[in-house]
């Protein structure tokens, strides 16, 4: 009988010890043209997503959506963890992007956003985070940026984003990491033909909702977890066509 108690009582010490259940899905840059169809089509598939957006954030993109909605800044780890422990989201996506300026050594953001977000995830049981990174970091494609198309893949944006990866494939949190190649200027229309690649030299060009519906398909999938992709859409080939005019 006191076996039993003590065998109950471990259950229950242990139950309490887990953060409160996990659910939903928790998007950075949710006001961004990646983060817009992310939420969309969180939404359409019936789960409760919270957008974290800043104060300052255009929330246009996702007028008329079913969402909550927590403020922050990615460069404020307390945000984030106020936002997380509130919302407890089950899974978390980063479509963020740093806007307009050169990344300087001394202007860290893909990096410090993740040890923001990542700390924040620990701490409330987050199950998978969902990450968008760029072809060229950490050496992927490296000849074929640099041979064919004259790209610096040292930069300090690539390696930036490089240090974020790293950070969170050493978290302990499942993962998921994207590394897009060239997206399409919006207004871009769906192909229907995107796919993710664990091919570290491909490298090609894909639109945003594509990407987004790529993306989701990892989404809570053990396939996917603690695993790189490429993502990229074979009926998008030559030269990406120029900005029409869209955002
Ligand atoms: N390969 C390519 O051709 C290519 C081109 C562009 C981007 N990308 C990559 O694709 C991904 C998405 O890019 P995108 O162009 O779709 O993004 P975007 O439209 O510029 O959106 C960026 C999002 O990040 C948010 N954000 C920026 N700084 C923030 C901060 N300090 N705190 C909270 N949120 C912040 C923005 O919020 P606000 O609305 O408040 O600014 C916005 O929602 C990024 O990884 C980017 O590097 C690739």
């Amino acid at each position: 009988m006191n076996t039993l108690k003590f065998v109950l009582a471990s259950a229950l010490t242990a139950l309490l010890a887990l953060p409160a259940s996990a659910d939903g899905v928790m998007v950075f840059g949710a006001s961004g043209q990646l983060g817009a169809p992310h939420v969309r089509m969180l939404v359409e598939r019936g789960e409760t997503v919270t957008a974290f957006v800043r104060e300052t954030s255009d929330r246009k993109r996702l007028n008329g959506l079913n969402i909550q909605y927590a403020v922050g800044d990615l460069m404020d780890a307390d945000s984030i963890l106020t936002a997380m422990t509130e919302f407890k989201p089950r899974v978390v996506i980063d479509t963020s992007a740093r806007r307009g300026g050169m990344m300087t050594r001394e202007q860290p953001f893909y990096a410090e956003a993740m040890r923001n977000i990542v700390d924040a995830a620990k701490a409330n049981g987050v199950k998978q985070i969902i990450i968008h990174s760029s072809v060229g970091v950490r050496g992927s494609a490296k000849k074929y940026l640099e041979e064919e198309l004259g790209y610096n893949t040292e930069s300090q944006n690539i390696r930036d984003k490089g240090e974020a990866e790293i950070y969170l494939e050493e978290s302990g949190v499942g993962y998921t990491i994207i590394r897009n190649g060239l997206l399409e200027f919006e207004p871009a229309e769906a192909t229907g033909n995107g796919y993710l690649i664990d091919d570290m030299n491909a490298f090609g060009r894909i639109t945003r909702t594509d990407l987004a519906a790529v993306s989701l398909e990892c989404m809570d999938n053990a396939d996917c977890l603690s695993k790189i992709y490429h993502a990229q859409d074979d009926s998008l080939v030559g030269p990406r066509p120029e900005r029409e005019g869209g955002d």
